[in-house]
């Protein structure tokens, strides 16, 4: 069963720091923590706020919104700040492949598509297996093996991979790209094609049904979007599964585009069609190459096209900033290369029903978010006999900011001669620093600001908490 992340506008454990210090204003510590229960359980669990992330826009919708993760990358803070707040479903880029997980007949290896599920689903996200059978990817050895090693080395693959993801996995590219580019409605040449004909793909699907049976089984091609002699291909091998009870489940429609290849004008009649055979279709790897608002109308128009099939469950997109992506010069993400939602994000969540950016005070990065959070960090840079330079560095937590204060405490000997980076106003011997044009922070990103004082070089200053808006 597919879970659904719905973002409430009360965060885990209640309300938020915040709120928490302007409910303790005034009161005395033994009363409080009996006062902060009580108004906790009078705050709403939702609001009726619209929602302000993909994920929880697209699951309003009964949909999820996933973007292709890179295990790569997850340790950097925006990128997991991002994924971490937008996005409900996540596909392994390349770490499922066969190359991945099968280097060598019969030995496996996990552990980075493990890095990326248990990411997932620690997190409460669905994650789409990307993809048993495929001609890209494929290691060396198994192109080399003849017929009969070849269906068993494939039928092996699917069932150790399935089931080392037994139950995990909401939806899998059982067999991804079979079929021939262009108008001849062929099947693709590939060692699999090649040497167990057409067969191979009804035999992957059935090995799999066996391997996970609560998974959904998926056919998944490119320049299938819309009705064209490859699509129709496909259409008729779905129908041909459907008819002999063969089991699938669902058709990933990959979603790459560009001006060579546009969005079709029948995508929506094209899924359609399929949705009618009695599957499931999912925007698979959604990238539209472009900027401004002819790459967002793009968008918008599948997005649309997707909700208007109510048999479309999900659109991902293959990756989350330009600068990751798989073909990143032609920019065709959602976010930029510093993770600032581009006019493409506004269309989709528009097209989702959320409310984007300016006209949604309360949501990520706007005036009046409450999960606005920063820390800030001190260190010493540099020392002398009367004094020191200090740098505090603000770091944004997993919401995007605008703003952000800081109380630095010195010692009553010392004395602040200069602010950079940062605007000053003193009472007695705190200094609350405020952003000036370094306000604005991506989810997880950093800046910092510097300070010279004079009256010794000890004891160093203290540094309150980090406050954003
Ligand atoms: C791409 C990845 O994004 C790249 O990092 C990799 O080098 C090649 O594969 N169709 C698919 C995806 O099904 O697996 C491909 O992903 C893009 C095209």
């Amino acid at each position: 069963m597919r879970m659904i992340r719905k973002r409430t506008r009360t965060r885990a454990g209640g309300a938020g720091p915040r709120t928490r210090r302007r409910l303790r204003a005034g009161l005395g510590a033994t009363t409080t923590a009996l006062l902060t229960v009580t108004a906790l359980a009078a705050l709403p669990q939702t609001t009726a706020h619209a929602a302000d992330t993909l994920g929880a826009a697209a699951a309003e919708k009964g949909r999820y919104f996933g973007a292709a993760v890179a295990a790569n990358h997850l340790g950097e803070a925006q990128y997991t700040a991002t994924l971490n707040r937008e996005f409900n479903s996540v596909t392994p880029e390349n770490e499922m492949k066969w190359d991945a997980v099968e280097p060598n007949r019969g030995s496996f290896s996990f552990s980075r598509a493990d890095q990326i599920v248990n990411h997932a689903r620690s997190r409460g996200m669905d994650v789409r297996g990307h993809t048993l059978v495929w001609h890209s990817q494929l290691p060396g050895w198994v192109s080399g093996l003849g017929a009969s090693d070849l269906r068993s080395a494939m039928n092996n693959h699917i069932t150790e991979v399935m089931t080392h993801y037994k139950g995990q996995i909401h939806s899998w590219d059982v067999v991804n790209e079979a079929f021939q580019d262009g108008g001849s409605g062929a099947r693709r040449s590939s060692p699999f094609q090649d040497k167990l004909g057409n067969g191979f793909i009804e035999e992957a699907f059935r090995t799999a049904r066996a391997a996970d049976p609560a998974a959904k089984l998926c056919y998944n091609d490119y320049n299938t979007d819309g009705i064209n002699a490859k699509s129709t291909a496909v259409y008729t091998m779905v129908r041909d599964f459907k008819s002999r009870g063969v089991p699938i489940d669902c058709v990933g429609f990959q979603g790459h585009f560009n001006s060579n290849s546009p969005v079709p004008s029948d995508f929506q009649a094209n899924l359609q069609r399929f949705a009618d055979l009695g599957v499931d279709v999912q925007i698979t790897e959604l990238d539209i190459e472009g900027s401004g608002q002819a790459q967002a109308t793009n968008y918008g128009n599948v997005v649309r096209a997707c909700l208007a099939v109510s048999r479309c469950t999900g659109i991902t997109v293959w990756g989350i900033p330009d600068k990751y992506s798989w073909r990143s010069s032609g920019t065709p993400l959602l976010f930029d290369d510093n993770y600032n939602k581009k006019p493409a994000y506004d269309a989709v969540l528009s097209a989702l029903g959320g409310t984007p950016g300016d006209g949604d005070p309360g949501g990520p990065g706007e005036p009046g978010d409450p999960d606005a959070a920063c820390t800030a960090t001190y260190t010493t840079a540099e020392q002398w006999g009367g004094g020191y330079n200090g740098r505090v560095t603000i770091t944004a937590g997993s919401s995007p900011i605008t703003a952000w204060s800081v109380d630095v405490t010195l010692a009553s000997s010392q004395r602040v001669i200069s602010v950079w980076n940062g605007s000053p106003t003193t009472n007695g011997n705190v200094m609350t620093v405020r952003s000036t044009w370094n306000g604005s922070l991506a989810a997880g990103a950093s800046t910092s600001f510097g300070f010279t004082v004079n009256g010794g070089s000890t004891p160093p200053p203290q540094v309150g908490a980090c406050t954003a808006s």
